[in-house]
C-alpha cells in the first residue's frame, strides 16, 4: 500500500536568506553503494543521501550479500563481496521509485549467475527498460519482462558476460553505467559509445575505487573502454551536496529579491551543470567559490542573490546537462522577462512522469502561457510574480513537486501540491531547509 498523501502549500514570501547544506548527490550515493558492494574490503561513505531511492539500493545490496551498515548521519560502511561474488537475493528487489537505482542493479545483475526478480512503484513499473535490457542480452545475460519491457522483470544473470562495443542509442548515463558495470565480470574490455556526453559518476567512481578506464573522443562521440575483471578494493567517498537539490534552493532564492544564500559543498561536476550555466545566461547573480575536489568530484560553494532574469534560448546540445533540472528551469523561466525556448526535451517523458506535460500543464493552471511541442516547451515569462493560485498534481515525481513549491513562493498566489510524498526520494528535510532560509511552505492544501 502507498503511504498516504501529503499535500503541502507554498504561500508568496519575501527574500531568502542563510546558508544550507543540501543533502548528497543521489548519483554519487547509488554508484557508491554498489560499487562498494563489488569491492574487496571496507568502505566509508560520508554524506550519503539517506532518501528513499537510495535507501532501496542499500537494501537491495543487502539482499545480494554485502554488508551495509549505517554509523551515523550520512556516514555509512559498506563491506563488499568482489566483483561476481555477490549471492541471489531471496526475495524480490523493490526499487521503490528509482530509474537509476533500477537500471544500473540491472547491469550488476546481468554478470553475475543467478536470477533476480526487480519491481518498484507504480512510476517505476511504467518506466522503458529495454534500453538496458537491450546491452545486458548482447554480453550474454536474459531479461525477462511484461509487456513493453517494464518491471516487474527477471534478469537472469550470466557468470560468463561477454565483454562488447556499445554505442547507446539514447543520452542516457543510467544506459552508460549498466553496461560498464556489467562489464565489470566480463573477460577484456567493454566499450560504450556515447554520442552525447552524460554525467560521468560511474567513471569517476569505478576509477577511484582500482579500476582501469580510458576515454578517447571517436567520430562517433566518446568512447568509454574499461577493462574487465579489476580488483576492486574499498575506498573512503565523500559524496558531494546534489546540484539537483540545489537548483530549488538556488532558484527560489534568485527569484526573490533581495535573498542572498550560501549553499556550500555543491558538486560542480560539467554534466550536471547545464541548469547553472543557462542561469547564468539570463541574468542570474550565482557563483561558485571555494573550488575544491573531493574523492573525485568537483565541489564549490555556491552563491546566489536575487535579481531580474531574462527568457533565453536554451540549445538542446545541452539537454544531458540540465536533464533533471528542466522543471525548475522552466519556473524560472515562468518569472523571467521574456520567453524561453527549450528543445531536445524527448526523454522529459520517461521520467518519473511525463515532465514536459506536468510542466506545462502546471504553468498553465499558474497563469503562464507555454506552448508543448513533441520535445520542446516555450514560456513565456510574465517579468515578475505568476499567478499561481493552483493545486498541482505531483504523480508520483518529485521534481514537480519541489518545482512547483518553489513557483507558490514567487507567485502571487498560493500553489499547493497534492502530494509530497515523492519528495522524501530525493530530498528528505526539503520543506524544513527551505523554512530555515524564509520560506513559507506548510502542511495542508492552503486556499489555492
Ligand atoms: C541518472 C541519469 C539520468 C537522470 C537520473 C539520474 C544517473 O537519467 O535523469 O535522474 O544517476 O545516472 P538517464 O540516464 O535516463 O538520462
Amino acid at each position: 500500500m502507498p503511504p498516504p498523501a501529503r499535500p503541502l502549500t507554498a504561500t508568496p514570501c519575501e527574500a531568502l536568506t542563510g546558508t544550507a547544506r543540501v543533502p548528497g548527490d543521489k548519483s554519487v550515493s547509488h554508484r557508491a553503494l554498489m560499487i562498494g558492494a563489488l569491492a574487496v574490503g571496507e568502505s566509508e561513505i560520508h554524506g550519503l543521501l539517506e532518501g528513499e531511492d537510495v535507501l532501496r539500493t542499500a537494501a537491495a545490496m543487502r539482499a545480494l550479500g554485502a554488508e551495509i551498515v549505517r554509523d551515523g548521519d550520512g556516514v555509512w560502511r559498506v563491506w563488499g563481496r568482489g566483483i561476481g561474488g555477490l549471492s541471489a537475493p531471496e526475495n524480490v528487489l523493490d526499487m521503490g521509485n528509482s530509474g537509476t537505482g533500477a537500471r544500473l542493479l540491472m547491469g550488476v545483475l546481468a554478470g553475475h549467475p543467478f536470477t533476480a526478480v526487480l519491481t518498484g512503484d507504480a512510476s517505476l513499473r511504467g518506466r522503458p527498460m529495454a534500453r538496458v535490457a537491450a546491452p545486458l542480452t548482447e554480453m550474454g545475460a536474459r531479461v525477462v519482462a511484461r509487456e513493453g519491457c517494464r518491471l516487474p522483470l527477471t534478469v537472469v544473470g550470466t557468470g560468463d558476460a561477454v565483454p562488447i562495443r556499445y554505442r547507446v542509442p539514447v543520452p542516457s548515463a543510467q544506459v552508460k553505467s549498466a553496461v560498464l558495470l556489467a562489464g565489470l565480470n566480463a573477460p577484456g574490455r567493454t566499450t560504450v559509445i556515447e554520442p552525447q556526453a552524460t554525467r560521468d559518476h560511474s567513471e569517476l567512481m569505478l576509477r577511484h575505487f582500482g579500476a582501469d578506464l580510458a576515454t578517447e573522443e571517436t567520430e562517433d562521440g566518446v568512447a568509454i573502454t574499461l577493462t574487465g575483471q579489476p580488483e576492486l578494493t574499498g575506498r573512503r567517498v565523500h559524496v558531494p551536496a546534489d546540484p539537483s537539490s540545489a537548483a530549488f534552493a538556488a532558484v527560489a532564492a534568485l527569484l526573490l529579491p533581495g535573498s542572498q544564500v550560501c549553499l556550500p559543498g555543491v558538486g560542480t561536476n560539467p554534466h550536471r551543470s547545464g541548469l547553472f550555466e543557462t542561469l547564468r545566461e539570463m541574468g542570474a547573480d550565482l557563483s561558485f567559490t571555494q573550488r575544491r575536489q573531493e574523492a573525485g568530484e568537483p565541489v564549490a560553494d555556491l552563491l546566489v542573490a536575487g535579481g531580474p532574469l531574462t527568457g533565453v534560448e536554451v540549445p538542446a546540445a545541452r539537454a544531458p546537462s540540465i536533464i533533471d533540472e528542466y522543471p525548475i528551469l522552466a519556473v524560472a523561466a515562468a518569472c523571467a522577462q521574456g520567453t524561453t525556448v527549450m528543445r531536445g526535451l524527448g526523454e522529459l517523458r520517461v521520467k518519473e512522469s511525463d515532465r514536459l506535460a506536468a510542466v506545462a500543464r502546471g504553468l498553465a493552471a499558474c497563469g503562464v502561457a507555454v506552448e508543448e511541442g513533441a520535445d520542446s516547451l516555450v514560456v513565456h515569462g510574465v517579468g515578475g510574480r505568476p499567478r499561481g493560485g493552483a493545486t498541482i498534481a505531483s504523480g508520483l515525481d518529485h521534481r514537480i513537486a519541489m518545482s512547483f513549491l518553489v513557483l507558490g513562493l514567487a507567485a502571487e498566489r498560493p500553489v499547493g501540491i497534492d502530494d509530497a510524498t515523492p519528495i522524501d526520494t530525493s530530498f528528505p528535510g526539503f520543506v524544513d531547509l527551505m523554512n530555515a532560509l524564509g520560506a513559507k511552505i506548510a502542511p495542508g492544501a492552503g486556499d489555492s
